[in-house]
């Protein structure tokens, strides 16, 4: 049963483009909804509603550790409560008197047909300008990655993502900001923002607090897909930005991550760059850049999907989780929180507090991978991942999970135990198959038939061992 606004409404500030905003308005209610229908700002165009298309992309700036980040998310699956104290910036945050560099990019290359996806490309490549990270053309493409358009091809896109992506090349190791404001590429105001960010923080309590939490809320791209309607005058909890869930630390050999990162905060952290550095190519197959961008690990284990990537992810890692009801906390393995489908070991008022797990010694290799309809941009068909150590030519321990076989996200059980302790051949590979095939319970659906999905296990189990031990008889596993 929903719970309605507190007695006493909190109040949330931010700042829209170049103006301070103060407002009492519900904290559950979305960002696309203020800047449209209380702000008029109808440049930021609503498509999907579901953060598929990009059409309400904006810049969300934050301060982390004392420096001005911006990232693009998509506005309709933001609420309020989780801009509060951060810069957001719209189409209209960044005209100029004239066109902007970005937008006459756009315009001469012929890479805007209807115009309705325009403005969320023109924020996506906004971001990419504003980028810690050194500019590339792969960078300004990767930018886009969640912007749709159904009019012109893509190629008069890349193209203008090509040309700014030249003009940003001159950055060379200059600040963001700076290097944006100097050339006319951003508005002057952006240079001030940082300041003004500070004195409203200090002028303001931390993070929304409520007391009688209808639900706990991560980055919310789950939530408002799933009850954008019941969420808007709900008692939220909201997680997001408590500070004591932040973070990626290396604690002894123990990774430790805050309930609150992000996928983003997964793919930029040196300490899982430097353990996994295949990361990167496993994390374009999810999401797209704005949702990795909003996008909590936690809420991907809360959403207990069966086919939750990093949910395989972490499965694979043996990962642990630290529960807490803001009182008492307890320990679960990861594997031990699905019970059923989408039912969990979870009490009412509990909350994922933290995420860890040990670090993979030089002898553990690693791999995720992932069948879907399209290669990006889509929820898995079947995913799987591994953690294989070897002690000389043994299988010391192996971790293997599996999602889309069954109600739950798996961890195969059997087959990992099968594993312990045998010499790694092309014919244990196949038993392990057979088992693995055993412990799970596909059904037919929109993703394919239970027997197809069965069959894709087993290959992509065998596509684990050949991306690991590259010296096994490939046309062997090929003819299985
Ligand atoms: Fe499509 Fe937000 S309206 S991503
Ligand atoms: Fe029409 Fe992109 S120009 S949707």
């Amino acid at each position: 049963m929903l719970t309605l606004l507190p007695t006493k409404v909190p109040l949330i500030q931010f700042i829209l483009n170049n103006k301070e905003i103060n407002t009492a308005l519900p904290p559950g209610m979305l960002l696309l909804d203020f800047v449209r229908y209380h702000q008029n700002l109808m440049g930021t165009k609503i498509g999907c509603r579901e953060g598929d298309c990009g059409a309400c992309t904006v810049l969300v700036g934050e301060l982390i550790n004392d420096e001005l980040v911006y990232r693009s998310m998509t506005s309709c699956l933001l609420p309020l409560g989780n801009v509060h104290h951060k810069h957001i910036v719209t189409v209209e945050g960044i005209n100029m008197q004239d066109l902007n560099p970005i937008q006459q990019c756009m315009s001469d290359e012929g890479a805007s047909q209807c115009g309705f996806c325009t403005p969320g490309f023109v924020v996506s490549l906004a971001g990419f300008c504003l980028s810690r990270e050194q500019p590339s053309y792969e960078k300004a493409i990767a930018s886009i990655d969640g912007n749709i358009c159904r009019c012109t091809g893509y190629k008069s896109i890349e193209r203008a993502a090509a040309n700014l992506a030249g003009l940003m090349a001159e950055r060379k190791n200059r600040h963001a900001i700076d290097f944006v404001v100097e050339r006319k590429i951003l508005p002057d105001y952006f240079k001030e923002m940082k300041q003004r960010l500070v004195a409203i923080k200090s002028n303001n309590n931390g993070v929304l607090e409520s007391r009688d939490i209808y639900k706990y809320l991560g980055g919310g791209t789950d939530l408002y897909v799933q009850q954008p309607e019941n969420m808007l005058n709900a008692d939220i909890g909201f997680l997001y930005d408590k500070v004591n869930l932040k973070g990626i630390k290396k604690v002894g050999n123990r990774c430790c991550i805050g309930a609150s990162a992000t996928v983003t905060d997964l793919i930029e952290s040196e300490i899982i760059r430097s353990h996994f550095p295949e990361i990167p190519g496993f994390i374009k197959l999810v999401s797209s850049t704005p949702i990795r961008n909003m996008a909590t690990l936690a809420g991907n284990f809360i959403n207990a999907s069966p086919i939750g990537d990093f949910t395989i992810f972490f499965l694979a890692l043996d990962a642990q989780l630290v529960l807490s009801d803001g009182a008492n906390e307890r320990e679960i393995q990861l594997r031990n929180l699905y019970k059923g489908y989408k039912i969990l070991d979870k009490r009412p008022g509990e909350f994922i507090k933290q995420i860890f797990f040990e670090l993979p010694s030089k002898d553990t290799f690693f791999n995720f991978e992932k069948v879907s309809k399209r290669t990006h941009l889509d929820i898995a068909g079947v995913n799987t991942a591994i953690s294989i150590t070897m002690k000389d030519k043994e299988i010391h321990s192996t971790s293997l999970s599996a999602g889309g076989v069954g109600p739950i996200p798996l961890y195969l059980f059997r087959a990992s135990d099968f594993l312990k302790g045998k010499i790694l051949t092309e014919a244990i590979i196949f038993e392990t198959i057979e088992i693995a095939k055993a412990e799970i319970s596909p059904i037919s659906d929109a993703r394919g038939s239970k027997g197809y999905k069965s069959l894709l296990l087993g290959q992509l189990i065998k596509a684990h061992f050949l991306a690991l031990f590259p010296a096994l008889n490939v046309e062997k596993m090929l003819n299985y």
